[in-house]
């Protein structure tokens, strides 16, 4: 099992946010669905130890979260967060520092090309970039670090139909050519059933389903 979560609760300022919830989420391709606010960022995060429970247990690969050291776990699984969040400078600059941290050296128009970005973004400002532009460039840095497991908190909610495509593309294209396992929070049904095999659907924090997509929305 990827990863496993055992009567995990969390609160957060005071209010429950995830409530005694067990998940099992499988090697491949995994998708959180549920509606806004109902803990999926919460969950998500809970998954690269940005986090911890209050109660209950995350287990990676059979080991108890809260013995693996965060850093090493974040070589290894890494998370493109809902909202950008890029470090001052230019893209390949940000695409380098990601994968010198995983002691690479950066194929920067391979990364460029996988986040569907063409090469003339290498030397633009991130600062200057649309919310879309920088989503992707979270993705190619995310990959610069050659991750076993991609956690992606709503990777297309600010993308157009055609950039959408492209994203879902270079996801499922990593996970058949490099066998990456993913996690992909999303509100949209539509796409957890173009992108995953097995759904975990929460509401107000706790599980209400899990299983294959024709499983879960039955
Ligand atoms: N630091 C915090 N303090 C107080 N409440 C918080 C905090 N972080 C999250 N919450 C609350 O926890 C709940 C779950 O938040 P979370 O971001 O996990 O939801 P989500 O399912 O990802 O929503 P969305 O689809 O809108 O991104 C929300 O009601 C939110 O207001
Ligand atoms: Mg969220």
């Amino acid at each position: 099992m990827l990863f496993e979560l055992e009567r995990v609760s969390l609160r957060r300022g005071g209010k429950p946010v995830l409530t005694d919830l067990s998940v099992r989420l499988p090697d491949g391709l995994n998708a959180i669905v549920g509606p806004s606010g109902s803990g999926k960022s919460t969950l998500l995060r809970l998954l690269d130890r940005l986090s911890d429970p209050d109660s209950g247990t995350v287990r990676y690969r059979g080991t108890d979260a809260r013995e693996l050291d965060p850093l090493r776990l974040r070589r290894e699984v890494a998370l493109v967060p809902q909202l950008p969040a890029l470090l001052d400078g230019t893209v390949a600059g940000n695409l380098r520092f990601a994968a010198e941290i995983g002691g690479r050296e950066p194929d920067v128009a391979h990364l460029l090309e996988v986040g569907g970005l063409d090469a003339s973004f290498a030397t633009r400002d991130v600062a200057r970039l649309s919310v879309g532009e920088q989503q992707r460039v979270m993705i190619a840095r995310a990959l610069a670090s050659e991750p076993r497991v991609l956690l992606l908190d709503e990777p297309t909610s600010a993308l157009d139909e055609r950039a959408r495509d492209s994203i879902e593309a270079t996801i499922l294209d990593l996970h058949h050519r490099i066998g990456a396992s993913i996690v992909v929070v999303t509100h949209d049904i539509a796409q957890a059933s173009r992108l995953a095999d097995w759904v975990a659907k929460i509401e107000r924090g706790r599980l209400v389903g899990q299983g294959t997509i024709a499983e879960v929305l039955a």
